[in-house]
């Protein structure tokens, strides 16, 4: 079969092929070809880490299939982008989104580009993808830029009504240090008030 192309972004291709999702990085031309070459392998790795440590966390991630080069296979989430349906979830679903954030920051990890375009619905569970930006990074400040990140995405793109409120209510079922990371969010979002980016 095929692969085809379903998506392109700055970093990676995305291709379906069957029931597996291919993600190529693509490489840079303004790079030495050698030192871009390592990089884009690295990249690749770590994706590959943290999307299985994500999942081991109890977050639902797509399982690795294989890691060839510059590409990693994934399992093929056959369900709706968060970005099309968000407006329509219950509040149990804005929960889970919540909850999965919170365990994610639990084992450690930040996702760095938490956006609806990253989510998936598939069978009532809500899977997060594209770990591409990832860290491990236990700090307060991390984890708050993670969670502004994702209320401003849903500010400018959907109507946030109470999601807002049921995504910090499931994020503080599975995070402990939700207190602290609440008070910084606050801050971190003065800031952007008076720092304009
Ligand atoms: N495992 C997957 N299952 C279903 N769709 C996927 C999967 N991985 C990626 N996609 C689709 O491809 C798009 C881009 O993939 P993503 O990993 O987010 O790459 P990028 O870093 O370019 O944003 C996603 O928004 C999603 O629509
Ligand atoms: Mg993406």
């Amino acid at each position: 079969m095929k692969p085809k192309l379903i998506d392109r972004g700055a970093e990676a291709e995305i291709y379906l092929k069957g029931n597996k999702i291919l993600k190529k990085r693509i490489p840079k031309k303004y790079r030495h070809p050698e030192l871009d070459n390592r990089i884009r392998r690295e990249r690749v790795i770590k994706e590959t880490k943290i999307t299985s440590q994500a999942r081991q966390a109890g977050v639902p991630t797509p399982i690795i299939l294989d890691i060839k080069n510059h590409t990693i296979e994934f399992e093929y989430i056959d369900g709706d982008k968060l970005k099309n349906i968000y407006n329509k979830l219950n509040p149990q679903q804005y929960n889970e989104i919540g909850k999965n954030i919170g365990k994610l920051h639990n084992a450690g990890l930040v996702h760095g580009d938490l956006t609806t375009s990253n989510m998936i619905k598939h069978k009532n569970k809500i899977y997060i993808i594209d770990f591409g930006l990832a860290e491990y990074d236990v700090h307060i400040e991390a984890r708050g830029v993670d969670l502004h990140i994702l209320f401003q995405s849903i500010k400018a793109t959907h109507q946030p009504n109470n999601s807002i409120k049921q995504i910090k209510k499931g994020y503080k079922k599975t995070f402990p240090k939700h207190k602290k990371v609440f008070k910084r969010l606050r801050e971190i979002q003065k800031r952007g008030k008076y720092i304009p980016q």
